[in-house]
């Protein structure tokens, strides 16, 4: 065995610690208004904490202020100290976006085309979270639809998570995302499909 190559007595402590320090850097890139820790719905709790038979994505709807963005942003923390149970692959990647800025990025650059970097990553990260999905209310150009759909197809085809929070179902979204994606989206989130009710948070905190 390698010198490097921590005894087995010692791993469990020595992934801990790579546990903490991979939580505690996502933890700092959480908006302040979404750091606290909150209770979970148990279905979403479910999927951060990868419960055997949990889905592999996560699709989060329900109206405006009942939890949605927060419940993703302690989810996606629960889930990345998830990743350090069992074999350890190293720290994984997470990519966070409100739809806005996405639909954006994926435009086409000066060189005519979406950053080859970007779409690889947006490919490949360990787990993808798109907040508000709808949130456009305008569908984005074919252009970005299309980029949509070589995002969910490439993570369908490898079985890689997504979350996504919506304030439509998910059988609503094809005006914003395309009938493709849409198609597509109804296969990732198969047994996935999580509604959040109840008041509008913002609302009761105002009052
Ligand atoms: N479980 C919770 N406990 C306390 N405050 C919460 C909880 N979930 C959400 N909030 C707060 O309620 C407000 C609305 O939550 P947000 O996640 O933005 O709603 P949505 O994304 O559904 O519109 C925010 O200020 C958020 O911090
Ligand atoms: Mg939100």
């Amino acid at each position: 065995m390698p010198a490097t190559s921590p005894e087995p007595s010692d791993m469990d402590g020595w992934r801990d610690e790579r546990r903490d320090d991979a939580v505690a850097a996502f933890a700092a890139s959480i908006p302040a208004l979404y750091r606290n820790e909150i209770t979970l719905d148990p279905d979403v709790a479910a999927w951060a904490d990868r419960i055997p038979g949990a889905p592999v994505s996560l699709f989060l709807w329900g109206p405006l202020g009942v939890g949605k963005t927060h419940s993703a942003w302690q989810a996606t923390r629960r889930w990345i100290a998830a990743q350090f149970a069992g074999a350890y692959r190293g720290t994984p990647t997470v990519q966070t976006w409100r739809s806005t800025s996405l639909f954006d990025a994926l435009r086409p650059d000066d060189s005519g085309g979406t950053p080859k970097q970007l779409m690889r990553a947006l490919q490949t990260a360990d787990l993808l979270y798109i907040d508000d999905v709808a949130a456009a209310r305008v569908s984005p150009t074919g252009w970005t639809q299309e980029r949509l759909y070589e995002i969910f197809d490439e993570r369908y085809i490898n079985q890689l998570p997504v979350l996504i929070t919506s304030d439509v179902q998910p059988g609503q979204i094809s005006p914003i995302v395309g009938e493709r994606v849409t198609s597509r989206a109804a296969e990732i989130f198969r047994g996935g499909v999580v509604h959040l009710g109840g008041a509008d948070r913002r609302k009761a905190a105002a009052a």
